[in-house]
Formats: C-alpha cells, structure tokens, sequence
C-alpha cells in the first residue's frame, strides 16, 4: 500500500468545505447531473454522441474494437480531418472574423488572429510542408516559443497527416537530438529564438546541434521571432518565405480515426522518455468533449486562457485541439509571469476580459508568495471559471485561488489526467459538482477511474491506493512509439486488463477522489514530469560523478524539488565549482527544468542487502526528516555519513 505516513496530503482528507455551484451557474451550464446516468446507461453510446461534435467525412462503423487489447480502435473505419474540425469548419459556419488567438508577446507586442487568417496560414504551413516533401505518416518535429506559429505548425502537420513531435523549448540539444532520432523525423519547425524574462534566448543553436546529429532531418523551417543572428546551414529555409509564399488553398485528405496524430515525448521510470503516441477521431472527442463540459466553454462568448506551454500535453489538448475543435477565442502568451512586473497575468485577464483561466498549481502557490497586491492592481471580474492541473493543488492554494483570482464567485475545476489520458479524466463537472478544495472528485461521465489495493481490488474510503482505469476511454494513448512491448509491460501489465496510472490517491469519506502524487521513481517539479532515472543517468555521464542518487522532495512552491546525492571519482576534487558544474551539467544533457535544486557529496548511497537504493531514507535527509526504519539497510552506518553532508549546492536561480 502507499505509505500514508509519508502523505504529504494526509491533511486533506479531514478537508469538509463544499463548494456547491451558485444557480446562476447552474442556470448556464452546459453540464448536468444526467450525463453521468446517460453514460452509465450506454457508454458506447455516450461516446457515439459526443464523436458526433466532430466533422466527420465518413462516419465510423464501430464505436469501439477493444479486441486488440490493449491496443484499442475508436470510431472504427471513421474517416476525419483535425485542422478542418479546428479551423476550417468554423470558417465554413461563418465564424471567419472571430478571433482564434489573441497573442502577447513578452515584449508587449500582439497579434489577433481570426479563423479566417488561421485557416489561410494553416493552409500555408501545409503546402510548405508539403512542398518540403512532408507526407502523411512522416514526421516531424516542432521545437518552438510560445508563438502563434506553434499553433499553426501542430495544425499544418494534423492537416497533412504527419503526426508532430513538439519538444519543449526549454529542452536542451541533446534531449532534442534523441527526439528527433527516436521519431527518425524528417523536418524540423523551429525560430531564431523567443523572448523569456525580459530579453531574448536563442533555439537555433540547439537545433543546429541537434541536426547535425540527427541524420534523419532532411529540412529545418526557422520562424523569425527575435530577429537574432543565426547561422545558416543547407538544411534551413525561412518560414516567412517557405509559409509566406505559399497558396492559402489547400484540399485536406481525410484520415482514418486511428491515423497517427502525434507522438509527445515524457518521462517514465527508465532514463528514456517514452514517446506517447496520439491517434486521431478518439483523441479529439475527449479533447473536444471535456474541453465543452470541464470548462462550460462557450464558443464567441468567453475568452479562454491555458498558461500552459504547447511543448507539453496540457498544451497540446488545452491550447490546441480541444479548444479550437470548439471554436474558442483564447489568449496566447509568450512569457514569464513577472515580467515586466509579477502582475503580468492579471493585467493580460483585464486586457482581454478572460473569462476562463486554467492554470497549474505552481502557478497559484508563486503568486499566493508574491501576495495579493499584484492580481489586486486589476479588473479580475470577467473571471467565471478557473482550472487547475498538473499535480496535486492543496486546499490552502484551491482557496486562494477561489478567493484572491476568483473573487469567491468562480467554480474550480482540478482536473487530474496524464500525457498519457490524452485529455481530462477525472474533474468535477461545473455547474454540478459541489466541489471539495484539494479535491479532484470524480471520473468525468464515460470514463471508469478506481482506487484499487495491492491486489486489484476497489478499496474502502479513506484508505490509500494506486490510481487505475478499467475501461478504456477515446483519448487514451495507443502505445509508445516503435515499442509497444514497453506499453504494454509498464501501463497493462500490474493488473490484467487495468491501466495503471502510476499515481497514489484515496477516496475521501463522501467516496470522492484525492490524488497523493506518483507511486513510482516519477517526479512532479512544478507540474512536469522528470524519472529520477533520467536524472541520474545524466549525473553520471559526468566525468566527476561515479554514482548518483535521485529523489524528488516536497517544496512549498514546485510541489517537489529535485534533490542528487553524488558519489564523486577518485580523482575528482570536492568544491563547490564541482558541484555546480555537476548541476550545469543535468541542464546540459536533460534542461534548465531537471537541473536538481541540491546536489549533496556522499560517501556511500544506502542501499539494500540487493543492491537496491533506499530511495524513502533519501528523501528523509532531503526533507530534513528524522530518519525512518533503517533495519534493511545493508550498512545503516552509510546514513550518518550522508547526513553529515560533504558538500552541497543550492539551486539559487
Ligand atoms: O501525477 C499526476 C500528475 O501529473 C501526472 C501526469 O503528468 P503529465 O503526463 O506531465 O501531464 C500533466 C498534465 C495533464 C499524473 O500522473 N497530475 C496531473 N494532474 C493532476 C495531477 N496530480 C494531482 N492532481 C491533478 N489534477
């Protein structure tokens, strides 16, 4: 079972404040209580309804081919285009002039782009696509800032059929180049660079060595952003000339629901990132569904905003597919949350009168530190939903949040899913759910979530278990790219039949969910994903490091913080430079985000009598705990050694 007495969220459990939903809500709202007796009462057909929200050229035969399993088929023999159910068909309708994005610049400057402009640059970007030699089934990887060409590179790819890897931009050269390798990709969409903190950062470096690495690249289409010098190889071709002088016509090819639509790299419990692959008809239901009913969106009315970056799946289904399959006005910002100044956000919310903010728990902790001065100094008022995603949000951040953004009138959504759920699985539903701070409620009607125990089994409340879902559900990944023997033994393999989501949570007394975080060697730093394996293998790939031990321990502000115990050479001398160049290089191999936050020098690493490191006595020293049960420890002298630290370094970024 999961250790309770180690549950940083214990606490919450005694957590009894309702929420329930005002009427005026409730009035409006696009979800009601039926929905989850209508799903209950025929899933399959449940599913068939919401598919229906999509433009189909050739309607499915069969909502579901489980026969495969794990290996599922939705809306069988379907045949759909995603950029013609996310622009064109808006277009179509007679939706041209509405706004899709409003986007910030960083440095203030703004672009509105219409459906109508979105659907002329998608079709652009496709025929430069097209003419570089993309065709359906190639692909092609995306390594962009938070800029509107992101939006229409993803788009221009789903047009086409050429499923898109995006890379986060904060990503490093290396981890870019294994990416690339891994998806044997063909194109590279990337920019000169973007705009972060008040200055500007170069990308082109990094793809240029990447590239350089990668021979399956035959071409690298860069964005001008920043205007910076780059340099040029053979490969490169410009986008405003490639996309500028391209035709806005193009005939879109409709694709079987089950064609390829992207492959989003994330960390599982060995050193390689697991390349999560997206189809297409299933992936954009749920999208679309959730994103409708989660979120009480209303297509010309509210103005929508995920602060999330696209280079992660949050971005993906909550910047892109969802939103846009439903016709959304959204805000699109490039930057950080203090730059200029830490009231950034709020003055965006006023600017645009956002009326729908998703956000992740991170987010809302750094702001309630800031204080309540900065989102004080604006016109919050058009606010009438807020999400929340990515980890677990504490009852004391929910009811900030509520309170100081939501000015105590605004239903929240916490809404827990995973890159691999593809979209929202677990939420409470706005305008019916009385909602529990802390709390993600229940799995959304048509998706089937239990807490199970060792053994499989449903268990009592308020007990903790492991997170599973038991039916599969249209947005669930498909496997991992070119390993589906990795599929199936990490997510299938636990309990038959049962997806295992890697995830602790316990029901409350009223039987409502509560996530306690990652059971396994995953860490959550500010709502991403990092496998302490890949941490440590980039530790000991420095030439100082001989062993190297990772956990990931709690933070007030990123929920967990990355902290290494190092084991250095012989020959390799302990200084604080050392350390600090051991940290530089974790940003080198993996990027600034698994950069760890502590490096402590140790002599030994407690380990079993088999040789398995005692991550839980760790994480104890890295919580300044006192030490648990060392009785399995093959020597429980190493702990004092460690405690005794030889030499630390603080991240103080
Ligand atoms: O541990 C859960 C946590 O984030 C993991 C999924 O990470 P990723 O695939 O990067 O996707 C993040 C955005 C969907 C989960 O296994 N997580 C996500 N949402 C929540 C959460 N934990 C608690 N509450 C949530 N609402």
């Amino acid at each position: 079972m999961v250790d309770v007495t180690t549950d940083p969220f214990e606490s919450m459990l005694h957590e009894n404040r309702h929420f329930p939903p005002s009427p005026e809500f409730v009035a409006q709202a696009n979800a009601s209580l039926e929905l989850y007796a209508q799903a209950q009462g025929d899933r399959m057909a449940f599913w068939d309804e919401q598919a229906g929200r999509l433009h189909w050229d050739k309607r499915w035969t069969t909502t579901l081919d489980w026969s495969g399993a794990p290996f599922a088929k939705w809306f069988v023999d379907g045949r759909i285009n995603v950029a013609v159910n996310c622009v064109d068909r808006h277009v179509a309708d007679g939706f041209g002039d509405q706004v899709a994005i409003h986007f910030e610049g960083e440095p203030g400057d703004t672009r509105a782009i219409t459906y109508q402009q979105l659907q002329d640059e998608v079709c652009q970007a496709a025929n430069a696509l097209a003419a570089l030699g993309v065709v359906a089934g190639d692909r092609v990887a995306i390594y962009l800032p938070m800029i509107p060409e992101a939006v229409i590179a993803m788009l221009a790819c789903a047009r086409l059929g050429a499923p898109h890897s995006v890379v986060f931009g904060g990503f490093s050269a290396e981890a870019l180049r294994s990416r690339i390798d891994d998806a044997a990709a063909k194109v590279v969409i990337t920019a000169d660079g973007g705009y972060r903190r008040g200055s500007a950062f170069p990308l082109k470096p990094a793809v240029d060595e990447a590239v350089a690495a990668a021979p399956t690249v035959e071409h690298v289409l860069v964005v001008r952003r920043t205007g910076g010098d780059v340099v040029w190889t053979d490969k490169d071709v410009w986008w405003h000339e490639a996309v500028g002088g391209a035709s806005t016509t193009h005939d879109p090819e409709f694709f079987d629901s089950e064609h390829p639509l992207f492959i989003l790299y994330t960390s599982g419990t060995t050193g390689k990132p697991k390349g999560i692959l997206h189809t297409t008809g299933g992936y954009l239901t749920q999208a679309a569904y959730t994103h409708h009913m989660v979120f009480d969106h209303k297509p010309g009315a509210d103005v929508y905003w995920c602060t999330a970056d696209v280079g992660w799946i949050t971005g993906h289904s909550y910047i892109v597919y969802g939103p846009l399959a439903n016709r959304a006005t959204q805000v699109m910002y490039e930057g950080t949350p203090d730059t200029p100044h830490k009231g950034r956000w709020w003055e965006i919310v006023e600017k645009y009168r956002v009326t729908i903010l998703y956000t992740a728990p991170t987010a809302i902790r750094t702001f309630a530190k800031w204080g309540r001065e900065f989102p004080g100094q604006f016109d919050l008022t058009s606010l009438r939903l807020l999400g929340s995603v990515g980890e677990p949000i504490n009852p004391a951040a929910w009811m900030w949040y509520r309170s100081v953004i939501g000015g105590d009138n605004c239903p929240i959504v916490d809404t827990w899913w995973q890159t691999e759920t593809g979209a929202i699985m677990i939420s409470p539903l706005p305008g019916v759910t009385h909602t529990k701070p802390g709390s993600a409620m229940d799995p959304l009607p048509g998706i089937s979530a239990k807490v199970v125990d060792d053994d499989g089994n449903q268990i009592e409340r308020s007990e903790a278990g492991y997170l599973i879902l038991d039916e599969p559900w249209p947005a669930m990944l498909r496997g991992i790219w070119g390993d589906d023997e990795r599929y199936v033994e990490q997510y299938w393999s636990r309990w038959p039949q049962v997806y295992f989501a890697g995830d602790g949570a316990k029901y409350d007394r009223e039987g409502h969910i509560w996530l306690l975080g990652r059971v396994d060697d995953v860490m959550n730093v500010s709502g991403h994903r990092i496998s302490t394996a890949e941490v440590e293998s980039a530790l000991v790939s420095h030439a100082a490091v001989a062993e190297a031990a990772v956990v990931g321990a709690n933070d007030d502000t990123t929920g967990q913080a990355i902290v290494a115990f190092v084991i250095l050479r012989e020959n390799a001398d302990i200084s604080p430079d050392t350390v600090e160049n051991i940290r530089s290089h974790v940003g080198t191999e993996i990027g600034s985000i698994a950069k760890p936050k502590r490096v402590m020098v140790v002599k030994e690493l407690p380990k079993t009598r088999s040789g398995k490191i005692m991550r839980r006595l760790l994480r104890d020293v890295a919580e300044n705990r006192d030490l648990g049960d060392t009785s399995t420890l093959a020597d429980p002298a190493v702990m004092a050694l460690i405690s005794s630290g030889l030499a630390t370094a603080t991240d103080t970024d």
